[in-house]
């Protein structure tokens, strides 16, 4: 098991200790860049297309014209995991606004730089998914649809990191913040989905959150069991309240909340909607590693 590093600027996968970029690079100085985060499944990253096209949404929403084809990023992805020799891996895609000047000015960055991290891929153990985490509330809310839209996936991660110290200085392992006028709206690096007297709930993406590709995939899994997610507005009270808690992102699949700001959700276990909920997911993933391994990925 290895890791491996592509840069646009190079024609090879690197060591991790060769992969370096400039310190002029407006990723590195601004966060000004976009990313996707993946799992691969028989080899091939899960749902590239939708992560590909909202890796595209996201560089349109910050005016950074990504100059790499599908072709050539599906490419760097596979050379990258093929180089590491991994069964299965964690692929990180970042596409930053390049280097210039060292000045705010997005008009002096140059040629935009395709980053391509691929490492062995680290799920929590099955007993994780029995016990769940512990989620805290924070106070720092997601920025409103107006200022760095929380649709966009960039590289200025900031707000949330200070989000996950919060909730970690609370007792926590994960935060779940609030949109501006108090509606739940999502972790820091995932989606939230509450479960109530059987129905499944997850905060509308009016609320302002990243649209998930685990949260399309579990509405799509609770469609075809025929219980469909209802996307509305939740406020902290009524998580907290919810007999069943449970965050979802591509790596981590389906993460059961079992304790809320200190106070124990339902029974203290993953509850029964979300374990089969992560059974259906397990069962999706492992569908599209037949696929990938039967397209000779
Ligand atoms: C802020 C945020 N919300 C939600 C998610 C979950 O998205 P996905 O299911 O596409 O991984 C992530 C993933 O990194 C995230 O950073």
């Amino acid at each position: 098991m290895a890791t491996k590093v592509f840069l646009s600027t190079c024609s090879d996968p690197l060591d991790p200790e060769d992969a370096k970029i400039s310190v002029f690079d407006r990723g590195f100085l601004y966060g000004d860049s976009v990313y996707e985060t993946m799992r691969t499944a028989g080899g091939h990253p899960l749902e590239l297309r939708r992560h590909l096209d909202r890796l595209r949404r996201s560089g349109d929403g910050i005016g950074l014209e990504i100059p790499f084809s599908d072709q050539q990023l599906g490419d760097a992805i596979a050379r990258t995991h093929a180089a590491t020799g991994n069964e299965e891996s964690y692929v990180r895609l970042v596409v930053t606004r390049g280097s210039g000047r060292v000045m705010l000015d997005p008009r002096h960055s140059e040629d935009p730089l395709l980053v391509v991290i691929v490492k062995p891929i680290e799920l929590p153990p099955p007993e994780a998914y029995e016990r769940g985490i512990a989620a805290v509330i924070v106070g720092i809310t997601k920025n409103l649809g107006t200022s760095l839209d929380p649709t966009i996936k960039s590289g200025n991660y900031l707000n949330n990191i200070l989000a996950l110290r919060q909730a970690i200085a609370a007792g926590g392992d994960d935060a779940i913040m609030c949109n501006p006028e108090g509606a739940v709206s999502e972790g820091a690096t995932s989606n939230v989905f509450m479960v109530q007297d059987g129905r499944v709930l997850t905060p509308s993406l009016r609320t302002g959150l990243l649209p998930g590709i685990t949260r399309q995939a579990v509405c799509e899994l609770a469609t075809a069991a025929g219980a469909p997610v209802e996307e509305t507005t939740i406020m902290p009270a009524q998580l907290r309240a919810a007999d069943e808690v449970f965050l979802t992102s591509s790596v981590r699949g389906i993460m059961p909340v079992t304790r809320l700001d200190g106070q124990q959700v339902g029974d203290g276990h993953a509850g029964p909607v979300t374990r089969r909920l992560h059974e259906a997911y397990l069962q999706y993933v492992e569908r599209a590693k037949a696929e990938a391994i039967a397209l000779g990925y």
